[in-house]
């Protein structure tokens, strides 16, 4: 018998391990399973759910709210177990929940603040299928990530860092003590969801956010391993301070750690400056991702 229980520290290997295995997708440690459900604070257990048949996880959901709006960041039915019904229960249920809880639209694909991917994959043709017939719809605006291959190249950046140094601008790693300065640089930017991501990634051990200052004041960083491990972003520079490749040199000291990892490869994610990218390092177009939306109409008579 089919079973909707609370996603637990028991599903974290199997979800890991069935979310790898989606095409193009097998980037996640459990490490990062486990702040996106368990470690995430906006962890419902009537939100985030597993399916069981006889103990044994066949399917998972991780909604949540965030923003007072509903979230569905990762869904996925064991492959032997599709087309029977399980995607369906476990959408019904967390749809319902949110419903009683007067939540007005769910997201699915992405999720804030932490997220595993930008949005539902567009090559993953079973998932969109089942979100179109559910009654969710995507504006069909596409986010993408770039591909940028790491291993054998040459990330020095002495030479521009000088010139930088000469104009004022100190380049370093980032330290846990940044973090107050690092939320009011990406706040003046308005960009406030980068401060809990770029603040986040400011925990890892070594840092993994590069940091360039004047005086005390940060004006440019670039964050990577907070969405996982081989994942770039997010990155900023100062408005007025664009174009003096500040932006340039924190992007490749972030692929430098990854060469230094001994990571062929890596992926820039939801990439806003295509042409930046391309041109700095040879990064490539890759994967594209749709979002869905559903509104949750409170039910007649509720
Ligand atoms: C999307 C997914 C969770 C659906 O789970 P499921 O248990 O197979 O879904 P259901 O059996 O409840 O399907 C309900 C309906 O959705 C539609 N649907 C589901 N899979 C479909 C497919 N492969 N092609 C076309 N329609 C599909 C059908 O209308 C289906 O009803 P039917 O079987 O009576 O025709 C499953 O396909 C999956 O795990 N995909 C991989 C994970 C993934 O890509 N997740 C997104 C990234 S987070």
């Amino acid at each position: 018998m089919l079973r909707l229980v609370p996603f637990a520290e028991r599903h974290i290997a199997p979800f890991t391990r069935a979310f790898n295995a989606l095409p193009d997708n097998a980037v996640w440690t459990e490490e990062y399973t486990r702040s996106r459900t368990l470690d995430d604070p906006t962890y419902d257990p009537a939100l985030m759910l597993a399916a069981e048949e006889d103990g044994q996880p066949v399917g998972y959901l991780q909604g949540s709210i965030a923003k007072e709006e509903g979230w569905i960041r990762a869904f996925l039915v064991e492959p032997g177990r599709q087309r029977q019904g399980i995607g369906t229960a476990l959408f019904e249920a967390v749809e319902t929940t949110l419903r009683e809880r007067g939540v007005p639209a769910v997201t699915a694909g992405y999720a804030l603040p932490r997220y595993f991917l930008p949005g539902v994959d567009i090559h993953y043709t079973p998932a969109i299928s089942f979100l179109f017939q559910r009654g969710y719809t995507t504006t069909r605006e596409t986010r993408v990530n770039m591909d940028v291959v790491v291993a054998g190249r040459d990330w020095t950046t002495a030479a521009q860092e000088a010139a930088l140094a000469a104009k004022g601008y100190t380049i370093r790693r980032g330290r846990p003590e940044d973090r107050a300065e690092l939320e009011r640089f990406c706040l003046a930017e308005s960009h406030a969801n980068w401060a809990t991501e770029s603040g986040m990634a400011l925990e890892r051990q070594p840092v993994t956010v590069h940091l360039a200052l004047r005086g005390s004041e940060i004006v440019g960083m670039a964050t990577h391993g907070f969405i996982g491990r081989t994942h770039f972003g997010p990155m900023l520079t100062r408005t007025d301070l664009r174009g003096l490749g500040i932006g340039t040199v924190l992007l490749k000291r972030c692929l430098a750690d990854w060469q230094r990892q001994g990571h062929e490869r890596g992926e820039i994610i939801w990439a806003g400056p295509i042409a930046f990218y391309a041109r700095t390092v040879g990064a490539t177009i890759g994967r594209a991702f749709w979002v869905f939306k559903k509104t949750l109409a409170a039910q007649a008579g509720a």
